[in-house]
């Protein structure tokens, strides 16, 4: 299998791990069920839990029923950022994911509802990990359940105030001047990294890796998530509304500074490489090793999509 079937083929296991967890559309209120599922379910290229279960396989990690509503929580709380991103007062785009956007198909307060839902719907989902802790001896057990606290603790850090929806108020404020680079490398580590670090640092912390591996993670993954927000920046401008899904110009359109005006193309390129060659040199220092993670990686922040 090449890197390309082997990435599909975690692409469809992961939305098997999507469907085990998606609510059901019943019951009074079915109607925002159905516009969460619709969203969630809508495609993207899955690189949050991809990258948190490659991080919990790079560590030994073993229990997957401990991991997997880990996995679908972050996919749940990065689908609602995305669903409230495009939302007429924030970015106001009409596609996601292919798809015309949630608050398009639902209207703007079932947009806006759905997102909520999601993001509650994401605690509710990785609070279910406490169900499956095998049964071994009690101080083995409170180790586990520890380590579950911790991740549910990075987890709700990590989407908050301190984290992306920190990083989404920097840049709606930044549309009303222009930021420095330093400014908008804060709000790319938050509005971006900050979710990519939870993803590999639960991953990590589920597998039992300790706090100082856990940190040496959160850096690689901050420097994975400016370089990919970085990438986002360019293909607004390079690529088209079918290789994304997204609609390109997007930045443009809402008077956004981001590295493609503070930059040209090669330039910004450049950074996107030098960046990503920090995060690589830093994975490559780890005691494990796990070859699709380091291709995983390489090919996220080169991504054409
Ligand atoms: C889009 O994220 C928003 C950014 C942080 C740039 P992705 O590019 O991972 O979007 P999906 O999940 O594949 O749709
Ligand atoms: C990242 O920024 C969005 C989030 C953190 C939700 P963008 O606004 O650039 O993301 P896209 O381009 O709409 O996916
Ligand atoms: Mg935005
Ligand atoms: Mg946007
Ligand atoms: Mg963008």
């Amino acid at each position: 299998m090449n890197f390309d079937q082997e990435l599909q083929k975690k692409v469809n296991e992961i939305e098997d791990i999507l469907n085990k967890f998606i609510p059901r559309e019943e019951g009074s209120q079915k109607l925002i069920m159905s516009a969460m599922n619709y969203s969630l379910m809508a495609g993207g290229k899955r690189l949050r839990p991809m990258l948190m279960e490659q991080t919990y396989l790079l560590f030994g990690g073993q229990n997957r029923t401990i991991l997997e509503p880990f996995m679908a929580a972050i996919e749940m709380i990065h689908t609602y950022s995305l669903v409230h991103d495009d939302l007429p007062a924030m970015d106001n785009d009409e596609y996601r994911r292919g798809r015309k956007t949630t608050h398009v198909v639902y209207g703007e307060a079932m947009g806006i509802l759905a997102g909520d839902g999601l993001l509650n719907y994401a605690f509710e989902t990785a609070v279910k990990a406490f169900d499956h802790i095998p049964e071994l001896a009690t101080e083995q057990q409170l180790v586990i359940y520890k380590n579950i606290a911790w991740a549910m603790r990075v987890l709700a850090g990590k989407a908050g105030i301190y984290g992306m929806i920190g990083g989404q108020v920097i840049d709606m404020e930044g549309s009303k001047g222009t930021p420095s680079r330093s400014r908008l490398d804060h709000m790319y580590r938050l509005k971006t990294g900050a979710l990519i670090e939870a993803s590999m640092m639960i991953g990590a912390i589920l597998a039992g890796a300790g706090s100082l591996y856990a940190d040496k993670v959160e850096q690689i993954a901050g420097d994975i998530g400016l370089a990919f927000q970085i990438r986002d920046d360019i293909l607004d401008v390079t690529s088209t509304p079918e290789m994304l899904g997204k609609p390109i110009l997007s930045d443009e359109k809402n008077d956004k500074t981001t590295y493609m005006t503070l930059m040209d193309l090669v330039s910004a390129e450049n950074e996107v490489a030098r960046i990503s060659n920090r995060a690589i040199q830093a994975y490559e220092a780890l005691p494990h090793q796990n070859e699709f993670l380091r291709k995983l990686i390489l090919k996220l922040i080169n991504r054409a999509y």
